[in-house]
């Protein structure tokens, strides 16, 4: 380590590391951190019968997809050169139940909608699908329930296997278990592997926290869940769990991983990040999205510089890959050199 101080003869400051911060095109140059559009997943919804698409009110400016609208949403993706998108399904209310029957119907509305964005886009944009219950299910839990009402893993890994079987017919490059049941990720592998699809990916969702800032994406899905996931998704206060959720992840057969939320959780990133040789994704949410919005709306905050600053922060604290509902807008700003 250099000793700063006193260098180079008495005059104090002798170091000045505000002269790499002069000019713009200074700032450029040394600059550790670049976003580029190919990290950027953007995750879309898409509404099942749904004439034109409908505004999600706790996230201005995304939307449930329309099947037409959706397509061009990802085309618009990859004009702009975004990795990839991450798709939702939001069936009619009237078609879920409770083992979350649309989610495993090879003409439910996920299933679908990846057909559609891979006739769209084929293999120009990674294309991924939530692998999860909550959205299909009339209870709104990740998995289907026991006698008590409780969320059954092993039950709930049965359905998952379907699901990835599903999901992997309809088009999906890359499956992201997101429901945090403990064997999912090599239950989702085998079932992939049973039907000769070696080639799908798992992106898994290793740390994922019981968040408050997952609030607006339960109306995005039209969610009807009461209560919360507390028993399956993680405590907020721990990093160790998510050590051990990635060595198993990992062990499991995962190709990706992922933490969220990103901002509130940087340190578990970061750590993650740190100890494996696999990608790593960050989700920035709903939640961290509508604060931004709702804070520009009201001329608090600068919307365009937070944008790219929680991006920024994210990327840097070891995110090789950042879903966000940003994704295309960022990705135009980048292209032009904004
Ligand atoms: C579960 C799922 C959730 C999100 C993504 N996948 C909701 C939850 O676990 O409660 C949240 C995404 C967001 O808030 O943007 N299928």
């Amino acid at each position: 380590m250099t000793s700063y101080g006193s260098f180079p003869s008495g005059a104090f400051p002798g170091v000045r590391p505000r002269r790499l911060r002069t000019t713009p095109a200074m700032r450029r140059m040394v600059a550790e951190t670049r976003l580029h559009p190919a990290e950027l997943i953007l995750p879309a919804f898409v509404r099942e019968g749904a004439g034109s698409p409908v505004p999600i009110s706790a996230m201005p400016g995304v939307v449930q997809h329309t099947r037409s609208s959706l397509r061009k949403a990802a085309a618009e993706a990859v004009e702009a050169g975004v990795g990839g998108i991450m798709l939702f399904g939001v069936p009619e209310d009237s078609k879920k139940d409770a083992v979350g029957s649309p989610g495993t119907d090879p003409e439910g509305i996920l299933q679908v909608a990846l057909r559609d964005v891979r006739a769209e886009v084929g293999d120009e944009l990674v294309v991924m699908s939530d692998l999860c219950l909550d959205e299909h299910t009339d209870h709104g839990h990740c998995g289907v329930l026991d006698a008590e009402g409780r969320v059954d893993n092993d039950a709930t890994l049965e359905r998952y296997a379907e699901m990835a079987r599903v999901q992997a017919d309809a088009g999906a490059h890359v499956v992201g278990p997101s429901g945090m049941m403990d064997g999912q990720v090599r239950v989702v592998r085998e079932a992939l592997d049973g039907i000769g699809r070696q080639d799908v990916s798992i992106l898994a969702y290793t740390a994922k926290y019981a968040s408050a800032f997952f609030g607006p994406f339960r109306e995005a899905v039209g969610s009807s869940l009461k209560g919360d996931r507390k028993t399956y998704q993680q405590d907020p206060a721990n990093v160790r769990e998510s050590l051990r959720e990635l060595a198993l992840d990992l062990e499991e057969g995962a190709d990706m991983v992922m933490v969220k939320p990103a901002l509130p959780y940087l340190d578990v990133l970061a750590r993650i990040a740190d100890s494996v040789d696999v990608p790593v994704a960050a989700y920035q949410v709903s939640g961290e999205y509508a604060m931004v919005e709702a804070a520009a709306a009201n001329g608090w905050i600068d919307r365009d510089r937070a944008m790219v600053e929680t991006l920024t922060g994210i990327k840097r604290a070891g995110a090789g890959m950042i879903l966000t509902y940003w994704a295309t807008e960022v990705a135009v700003r980048l292209a032009r050199g904004e």
